[in-house]
């Protein structure tokens, strides 16, 4: 598949997609977010493929949101379907058998602050700015900033960012438990490789358990989450990775998953 506004490189089990609009710090237009999800679901259908990085070129931004001009002319109905294509490409992410990471190299703000909170893991450069500024433009968040953000950092946080519009540093974002850590700005790469490597050397069967188990137990009460859970751990025992990482552990040897 051939894209126009993202870069996507396949390496050592690792897909990276880098959003490539650096002129207007990588907002996000239509075509973009139709990018974006086509190059999940085209590494999600790469068997090789066991972890993404998602990152925007430049180092200005990450994602500085919706792309601005393309909304200003949208009628209601262009909003809402607009709106569904943030939510499928977000939602494909969620629910994608991959382990995702945001490496956030600048600013991630309205749909990009949503984007990295539909990731697994996001690291934040230590420049980088985030927030819910939509309400400075006078509209609310569309796709998946009011649900997201309150189930991540609590409902009284969540309103005071999305109400003041106001953007915090990586620290503050780090405090409240929006980001997993803060690297130097020239680490940042890196660090997210080095993560991505660490999770695409396990075995794929159980990155893909864990990641549907803790996204799905957050929507369902705890008992069925738990009943869940029992389901996935038993079915496990019929996978060659169960047996591989038993066995490699006993006789104190590095287990070779194969992901099946
Ligand atoms: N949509 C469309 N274009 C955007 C954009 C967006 N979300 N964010 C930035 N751009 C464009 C700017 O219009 C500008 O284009 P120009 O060079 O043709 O004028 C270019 O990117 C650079 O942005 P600029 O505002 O000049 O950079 P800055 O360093 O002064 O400010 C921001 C950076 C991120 C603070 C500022 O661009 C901003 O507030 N962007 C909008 C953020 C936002 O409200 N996002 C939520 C949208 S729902």
């Amino acid at each position: 598949m051939t894209y126009k506004n993202i870069l996507l490189e396949k390496k050592d089990g690792i897909g990276t997609i880098k959003i490539n609009r650096p002129k207007v710090l990588n907002a996000l237009n239509k075509d973009t977010i139709i990018e974006i999800t086509n190059a999940m679901i085209e590494l999600e259908n790469d068997k090789k493929i066991n972890a993404v990085i998602l990152t925007g070129e430049g180092d200005k931004a990450f994602i500085a949101g919706a792309d601005i001009s393309q909304m200003s002319k949208m009628t209601p109905l262009e909003a809402k379907e607009f709106a569904e294509r943030g939510h499928n490409m977000l939602n494909t992410i969620e629910k994608s058998r991959l382990p995702v990471i945001a490496a956030v190299n600048g600013y991630a703000l309205g749909g990009g602050c949503e984007t990295l909170m539909a990731c697994d893991i996001c690291i934040a450069a230590k420049s980088a700015k985030l927030g819910q500024p939509e309400i400075n433009l006078g509209i609310s968040p569309g796709f998946g900033g009011t649900q997201r953000l309150p189930r991540l950092v609590g409902r009284m946080k969540a309103k005071e960012l999305l109400l003041t519009g106001r953007n915090i540093d990586a620290e503050e974002a780090h405090c409240i438990g929006l980001v997993n850590m803060v690297v130097d700005d020239d680490k940042l790469m890196e660090t997210a490789e080095k993560i991505a490597g660490k999770i695409a050397s396990k075995s794929s069967v159980q990155t893909n358990f864990i990641k549907a188990l803790v996204n799905k137990g957050a929507d369902i009460d705890l008992n069925t989450a738990n009943s869940l859970e029992i389901s996935y751990f038993s079915s496990s025992f019929s996978t060659h990775d169960q047996k591989e990482g038993m066995k490699a552990f006993l006789e104190k040897k590095k287990p070779e998953f194969k992901g099946k």
